[in-house]
């Protein structure tokens, strides 16, 4: 598939449930991995990511077998890993690849880890310093950047390390590295960032928790050295895949979707509080507990949305749902502006620059700055070309506004898609969008 032309839709209906979350299948394979016997992972996203996540630790040493819907990770322990004969390839996923940097420390193996070109421009030294500071022998790197050739210490040294980023990202890979650590691993972030690795490492038995301070920022201490029991997990379904067909629905008229079983842990769902405070008909029922996180369903439907202002501590809450956002915004009344995100910049593609642009060739007009960015709803002319730029997000946004635009929006290079939401087509065909593939 070189691109897929995203044309006038008249509305979108219908019950769906989306592909498990990202964040959470990558933690349940790493974390199973460093338990004492088998886990047993059920709802586990099947997407390229994820895929690269799973052979990364095949070639660790680690026993992965599925079964009827559900994957058996057969556990090392947590200093278990063994050296691998090749380069360890992670595509295009940031969070594979920072996650297992940390996971690797306790098991003095040497690891040679490469991925994508998207991934190959994106920083790894806001990981890989800590991970210095807790012992790591970093053999090369590329000015801080892929391939990355590292080995763990003989001793990893727990660490009381303050983040200047909030990224789940760095915290998860103090806190995996921290595992095997003979003490306390203290780790301190501006802003809470998504806590799946807190809430999964807790399920698991570590002994680790969490405060926030006064003046907002984040602390977690966890005891090194813990004693994890393989668990059964069910994966809920990912908020940021639902953003797309939410959103979509939002923007075209007539439309009415409802989804299931959708995760809204507080840490993710900065875009539907958003949605709503624009006047978007969304809402959320029927909670429910799955392991250490809830659930709900969603129902979403056509809504003239009204411009505003969206503060930067926020971000953190909704960091991957930005682009998406963006095109709502272009839809709305009036000004939105988007502020503390220069993180975007730093993700599969500076999506700051990508969407700005995009918006600007569809009939838009933006204001972009290094850490913000104002839209200026109005009508979605189209009839242009927009590139993924092997970014997953990307391609999904401007395929959704293409929904509502006067003349059909081409996106190139929209495989990338298979990287998060691998039946993002079928999904959104069966709602009735118009897609025509080529
Ligand atoms: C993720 C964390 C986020 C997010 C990414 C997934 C994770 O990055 O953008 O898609 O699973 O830990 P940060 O490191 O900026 O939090």
């Amino acid at each position: 598939m070189k691109y897929v032309i995203s044309q006038k839709s008249s509305s979108l209906n219908g019950t769906i449930k989306v592909p498990g979350d990202k964040s959470i299948s990558h933690r349940a394979l790493i974390i199973s991995s460093m338990c004492i016997g088998t886990s047993k992972i059920d709802g586990l996203l099947e997407s390229e990511d994820v895929f690269s996540t799973m052979s990364a630790l095949k070639s660790l040493g680690v026993k992965i077998r599925s079964n009827d819907n559900s994957y058996f990770v057969e556990g090392v322990g947590i200093c278990g890993y063994k050296s691998p004969n090749n380069f360890i390839d992670l595509g295009n996923s940031g969070t594979g690849i920072r996650l297992l940097l940390g996971a690797i420390m306790g098991s003095n193996v040497i690891v040679n880890f490469k991925g994508d070109d998207s991934l190959s421009k994106r920083p790894m030294e806001r990981v890989l310093t800590p991970l210095r500071l807790m012992g790591a022998n970093l053999i090369s790197s590329n000015e801080g950047k892929l391939p990355v050739s590292i080995q763990g210490p003989k001793e990893v040294l727990p660490i009381n390390y303050s983040s200047k980023i909030s990224s789940a990202q760095i915290k998860s890979a103090v806190l995996l590295s921290g595992l095997c650590a003979s003490g306390k691993t203290i780790f301190t972030e501006p802003n809470k960032s998504r806590n799946h690795t807190e809430k999964m490492l807790s399920q698991f038995g570590a002994n680790i928790s969490s405060k926030i301070l006064d003046n907002g920022s984040n602390v977690i201490e966890l005891e090194g050295r813990p004693h994890l029991v393989g668990k059964e997990i069910t994966v809920p379904c990912d908020p940021s895949s639902a953003s797309f067909p939410i959103v979509a629905a939002i923007i075209t008229p007539n439309s009415k979707i409802e989804l299931h079983n959708v995760m809204i842990n507080h840490a993710r769902n900065g875009l539907f509080e958003t949605l709503q405070e624009m006047g978007a008909k969304l809402k959320i029922f029927n909670e429910k507990k799955v392991n250490n996180e809830f659930t709900a369903s969603i129902y979403a439907e056509y809504s003239k949305l009204k411009g505003l202002s969206v503060p930067s501590e926020r971000a953190p809450r909704m960091i991957d749902e930005y682009p998406i956002l963006s095109m709502a915004a272009a839809c709305a009344e009036g000004r939105t502006t988007m502020n503390g995100i220069s993180e975007l910049r730093v993700k599969e593609s500076d999506r700051i620059k990508i969407v700005s642009n995009g918006l600007n060739r569809v009939g838009i007009k933006t204001i972009e700055k290094p850490d913000s960015l104002k839209i200026f709803g109005g009508e979605i002319i189209g009839g242009c070309t927009i590139d993924s730029e092997l970014d997953h997000r990307i391609a999904m946004s401007f395929l959704i506004l293409g929904l509502v635009s006067n003349k059909p929006i081409k996106v190139l290079r929209p495989s990338t898609i298979k990287t998060s939401f691998p039946n993002f087509f079928e999904m959104m065909l069966n709602l009735g969008s118009k897609f025509v593939k080529g």
